[in-house]
């Protein structure tokens, strides 16, 4: 049974867990292939809203089992405190997660040592969630990081491989003007989370081959966006993963020919929380209508998300980068009050025109957007079926499309779990037909 991919096409909080949320209604398994705390899944089911870090968004269904994939850097701390969370809610996880061996730990000195770079950089800070992500890929990268597989030595093992961390890091926090951390304390953390992680850490690739040679469904869950890629998006403002379609290969263990469908998560307009280039950014009252409309205010951090019209050039890009076979196109109904909306179709640098968002993020932040103005809506959108949508919003879809070379075939029109149309797939174009 082949695999299908869900992947942000922005700069991440797409509603890609609403997305994951309504897929995995069908699946078997959900599986994050990258990142860690620093995400902050939504999913709305009635009056519950839930956010998730670290646990797959695919949590509420009782017969998916969650997979922690290797490409994750997991906080254990941090996840037995919301796997904790989400029981106290009476959701049943028992047997129902499972963390991959390969993934890397994030260690207090990493959260430490990111909040240290953030605050350095000043004026240039990346904006980072502060959840350790950059130290602890930089570790994974350098070889020096620590992996759940090494949860299943011995407690007097694990002490010592965790103290010995614990007092490498403490020479690199002291030169830095930081407080060293006790390589007792540490420890004492990182045992009681072994206690609580070891019964669901396992080597997890042989689970997810063996589960699509049976035609187990699969359901892999990006986190973050494409254009937070660290190779594809605004380097350095970026986060330390592979968001993009690549990396669910690389953090699953699955190999890139099981991937038949990738579905790309897109805003009906764009937003970006934290620093970097965003050349659509509308910073005055179209900017805080939208965060006001559309509740942009960070999952993780709580801060306000900076707010735009869509980008077609770099959803277009993203649509490559990724290999999308289909799109699924959320917080329309955010636009329900506007008059008019605007698309920005080309960028121009100097005298050249770009269809193409730029490999560099210096370039990104030199080009000035073209943008097409259409006619709004002005109705409410949700809780319409997709045959009642207003004219002006089908054509809004349908030309988001045409931009962007990939058919639209969910469109979200609400927080809440049903407030979802398929735009349904055949030879016959139903929208807008
Ligand atoms: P993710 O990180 O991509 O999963 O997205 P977040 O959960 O960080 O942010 C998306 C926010 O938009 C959440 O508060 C969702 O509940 C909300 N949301 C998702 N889809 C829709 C939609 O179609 N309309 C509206 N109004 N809100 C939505
Ligand atoms: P989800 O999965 C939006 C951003 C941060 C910062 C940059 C680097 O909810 O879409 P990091 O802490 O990763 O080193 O920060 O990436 N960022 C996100 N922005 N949604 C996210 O996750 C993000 N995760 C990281 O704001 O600009
Ligand atoms: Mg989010």
């Amino acid at each position: 049974m082949p695999v299908t991919l869900v992947v942000g096409g922005q700069w991440g909080d797409e509603g890609k867990a609403k997305i994951i949320d309504y897929l995995a209604r069908d699946v078997d398994f959900v599986v994050r292939y990258q990142g860690g705390a620093n995400a902050g899944h939504t999913v709305v089911v009635g009056t519950e809203k839930f956010a998730f870090h670290q646990v797959p968004s695919g949590i509420l269904y009782p017969k998916v089992t969650c997979v922690l994939g290797g490409g994750m850097v997991i906080d254990p701390l941090a996840l037995v405190a919301e796997i904790d969370g989400i029981v106290v809610r009476g959701v049943d996880v028992r047997g129902r997660i499972l963390v991959s061996s390969q993934a890397h730990l994030v260690m207090p000195y990493h959260v430490m040592l990111d909040c240290d770079s953030e605050d350095r950089r000043a004026q240039g800070a990346i904006g980072t969630t502060r959840k350790g992500i950059a130290p602890a890929y930089a570790d994974k990268a350098r070889r020096e990081g620590i992996r759940m597989a090494d949860l299943m030595r011995t407690p007097a093992r694990l002490r010592d491989l965790v103290a010995d961390h614990v007092r490498e890091n403490n020479k690199i926090l002291k030169a830095r003007g930081m407080k060293p951390l006790s390589p007792t304390k540490v420890a004492k953390g990182i045992l009681a989370a072994r206690a609580r992680l070891m019964p669901l850490i396992a080597d997890t690739r042989p689970v997810l081959w063996d589960a699509v040679a049976v035609g187990r469904r699969v359901l892999c869950e990006g986190a973050q966006g494409s254009l937070l890629d660290i190779d594809h998006g605004t380097y350095p403002y970026v986060t330390s993963s592979s968001c993009t379609a690549g990396g669910a290969a690389i953090g699953t263990g699955l190999p890139p020919s099981a991937f038949e469908r990738i579905v790309g998560i897109y805003k009906a307009y764009c937003t970006r929380v934290g620093n970097g280039p965003f050349p659509t950014e509308e910073k005055g009252e179209v900017g805080k209508r939208l965060r006001e409309l559309g509740h942009e205010y960070g999952t993780t951090t709580g801060r306000a998300r900076r707010c735009g019209w869509f980008d077609a050039v770099a959803a277009r890009t993203v649509v490559k980068i990724n290999g999308m076979t289909d799109i699924a196109l959320t917080k329309l109904d955010v636009l329900d009050t506007f008059a008019s909306v605007k698309v920005c179709h080309a960028y121009r640098i100097g005298q050249r025109t770009l269809d193409v968002f730029p490999a560099d993020a210096r370039d990104v932040e030199s080009v000035v957007p073209t943008y097409e103005t259409r006619p709004g809506w002005k109705e409410a959108t949700t809780g319409r079926r997709i045959e009642d949508l207003p004219r002006s919003a089908v054509d809004y879809i349908r030309h988001l499309e045409s931009l962007v070379s990939c058919p639209i075939h969910l469109v979200s029109l609400g927080p809440e779990r049903s407030a979802m149309v398929r735009i349904p797939r055949g030879p016959t174009p139903v929208l807008g037909a």
